[in-house]
């Protein structure tokens, strides 16, 4: 069977590996395994074609030798690519068989909002066509042109622009994800270390459902083995990636603090207050403590998987079940074992 080739644009926390990694508690060290990201589920998978996964984005050696250091065999590269320079891009996607577009912006002024999530995901679905490779491409729950949230509205519009030039395409938009290494646990069980408390704004009653990275991961390759019968039952179609749970931010804010473990009163603050603390951070440079308009924004609203989807929507949950035999990994049996 021929090998095919994987480009994974954008690889950084989604894309990476999640095993084994080192976490230091104190004077002790543990090595834990914790599940695979898309890049080593792709390429250790015996399922489908064998495959090489080529790791592109503006500075991807380091991520290519974190991989080698945690025992990612050979077929496996690394190709810089700017999705902000199109001609980057066409010589790195050369002989592709699949892309998955994943790059995206957490903080960042509205311009380079608009760079990154809508013309680059254009450049990188224009080459994708250019070589006639099948486009996965990761959005985000809450998705939506018409938001007054920049990261959701430059989703929303990455999402048609990318439809508009491959119509074939897949979208995976993710709730929060965790894993080792992710943005979201890690970073409130750091905030832990130094506030006496956590806050969360109005009740904190926005409900997310956070999903697994290796799940995620999983899905990928299952996408990408090129099964006849898979690209067939993804094409065009939209995939709303959540874990087992839904749980309200302020809930998810005392299981951050069980888990570390460590204990500190989860505070509500007026809405008011978080809008007026976030214009002041936004000025300052960024550091563990900032936090954005958007952000304090977004975390008002529900981040689940839509329960009434439409015709081009295929469920994430039995998607995993029927093609990896997997069922959705529950935050409770991974997130205590990495965060600190
Ligand atoms: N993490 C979550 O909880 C979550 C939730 C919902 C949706 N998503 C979406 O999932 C995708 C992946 O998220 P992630 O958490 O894995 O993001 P990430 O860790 O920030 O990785 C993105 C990677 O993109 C690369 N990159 C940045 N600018 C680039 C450019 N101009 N050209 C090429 N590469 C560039 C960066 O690597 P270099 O510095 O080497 O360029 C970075 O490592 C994003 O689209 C995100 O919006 C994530």
């Amino acid at each position: 069977m021929a090998t095919r080739k994987i480009v994974l644009c954008g690889a950084g926390f989604l894309g990476s590996v999640g095993s084994p990694r080192r976490i230091y508690r104190g004077m002790t060290v543990d090595i834990i395994v914790l599940g695979k990201h898309m890049a080593s589920a792709i390429e250790s998978s015996t399922t489908g074609a064998p495959r090489h996964v080529q790791i592109s984005s503006r500075n991807p050696d380091k991520l290519l030798q974190a991989l080698q250091k945690d025992g990612v065999s050979g077929r496996i590269s690394a190709v810089p690519v700017d999705i902000t320079k199109p001609g980057t891009l066409r010589p790195a996607f050369e002989g592709a068989d699949a892309i998955i577009s994943m790059v995206g912006l957490l903080n960042g002024t509205p311009a380079e909002f608009e760079n990154i999530q809508c013309k680059g995901a254009e450049n990188v679905a224009l080459a994708a066509r250019d070589v006639g490779a099948q486009l996965i491409h990761i959005s985000a729950i809450g998705a939506d042109p018409k938001s007054d949230i920049t990261y959701a509205k430059t989703k929303g519009i990455g999402e048609q622009l990318v439809r508009d030039v491959c119509p074939d395409a897949t979208i995976i938009r993710p709730s929060i994800v965790f894993g080792p290494e992710d943005q979201f646990f890690n970073r409130f069980a750091r905030l832990s270390q130094y506030l006496p408390v956590l806050p969360v704004y109005n009740g904190g009653t926005a409900l997310f459902q956070p999903v697994y990275a290796s799940d995620i991961g999983r899905v990928v390759e299952a996408m990408t083995r090129g099964d006849p019968d898979i690209e067939n039952e993804i094409r065009g179609k939209i995939l709303e990636a959540g874990g087992p749970q839904v749980h309200s931010l302020r809930q998810l804010m005392h299981y951050t603090l069980k888990y570390v473990p460590r204990w500190r009163p989860v505070v509500s603050l007026p809405l008011s207050f978080g809008l007026l603390q976030a214009r002041v951070m936004e000025k300052l440079p960024e550091s563990i403590f900032t936090i954005t308009t958007d952000q304090i924004k977004q975390m008002q609203l529900d981040n689940v998987v839509n329960p009434n989807p439409g015709p081009d929507h295929l469920p994430f949950h039995d998607f995993l079940w029927k093609h990896c035999h997997q069922i959705p990994t529950s935050m409770h049996k991974k997130v205590a074992g990495y965060v600190q």
